[in-house]
């Protein structure tokens, strides 16, 4: 079967899968360390997207194009901005729009020219699989002695790291008059999603909410990132490859 490629933003998140892969072979490719090898005895590829669209992006598109994936899942962490979704809790993006587009008055707001649509949709099943999987392996997990929600719906990316209370009001304002509302702000999602619609591959992200996005997004980023994001998404990778 064609492998599936696990695509994580940060070396922290990828270190804890790195560990446990089976059979590893280091691959370097277009200025980037790709691992080949098997989790719970399925191919796999490993890949860091790095920070931003363009770059993951260039990705994404590696592993279709040159590792032949059949599937792309994104673990990754993200600024919660949709009424509820807190630190902690854990977003499965069913969808996927660039909060950065604009085109107009050429093309309406948000929309990705010529594709005549803002919005890119992750791919059912694989969605509802990673839900399924984010849900058993967070049973029982207390994040600050709360059970971590698991939202779905929509995630919006952008080249910009979203760190202000009124920056956020801006973006979602903008975004809702739109009619997309999302639950997540992140740098990288809508640019994979895109990709997979071009070449027709199933996607689908997971996302830890590490913030709100607001004046403190960036305290503990990284505290965050090594404590509960990288285990969250070990865990879910574990259960969705073993499902
Ligand atoms: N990833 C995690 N938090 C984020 C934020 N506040 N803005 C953009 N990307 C993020």
């Amino acid at each position: 079967p064609a492998p599936i490629a696990i695509l994580s933003a940060l070396a922290e998140e990828q270190a804890g899968l790195i560990e446990v892969l089976e059979s590893p072979r280091r691959v370097e490719h277009a200025g980037r360390t790709f691992w080949c090898g098997r989790l719970c005895g399925q191919p796999v590829v490993l890949a860091l997207s790095r920070i931003g669209k363009v770059a993951a992006a260039t990705t994404a598109t590696a592993l279709i194009a040159h590792f032949g994936v059949g599937r792309i899942v994104f673990t990754g962490v993200a600024g919660g901005v949709g009424a509820g979704v807190q630190v902690g809790d854990v977003v499965v993006g069913t969808s996927y729009v660039q909060h950065d587009m604009d085109a107009s008055p050429l093309f309406p707001r948000y929309e990705v020219p010529l594709y005549g649509q803002a919005v890119f949709a992750g791919e059912v099943a694989l969605c509802a699989a990673l839900q399924s999987a984010t849900g058993q392996a967070l049973a029982g997990t207390l994040h600050q002695g709360r059970a971590p929600a698991v939202h779905c719906g929509l995630i919006a990316s952008g080249d910009r790291f979203v760190n202000g209370a009124s920056e956020v009001a801006a973006l979602v304002g903008a975004l809702t008059a739109a009619g997309h509302t999302p639950l997540a702000v992140e740098m990288e999602g809508a640019a994979v999603a895109q990709v997979c619609a071009d070449y027709g591959v199933p996607f689908a992200a997971v996302r830890t909410i590490s913030d709100r996005a607001d004046d403190s997004a960036h305290l503990d980023f990284s505290q965050f990132v090594n404590e509960v994001a990288s285990i969250y998404a070990r865990n879910i990778i574990h259960v969705l490859l073993s499902s």
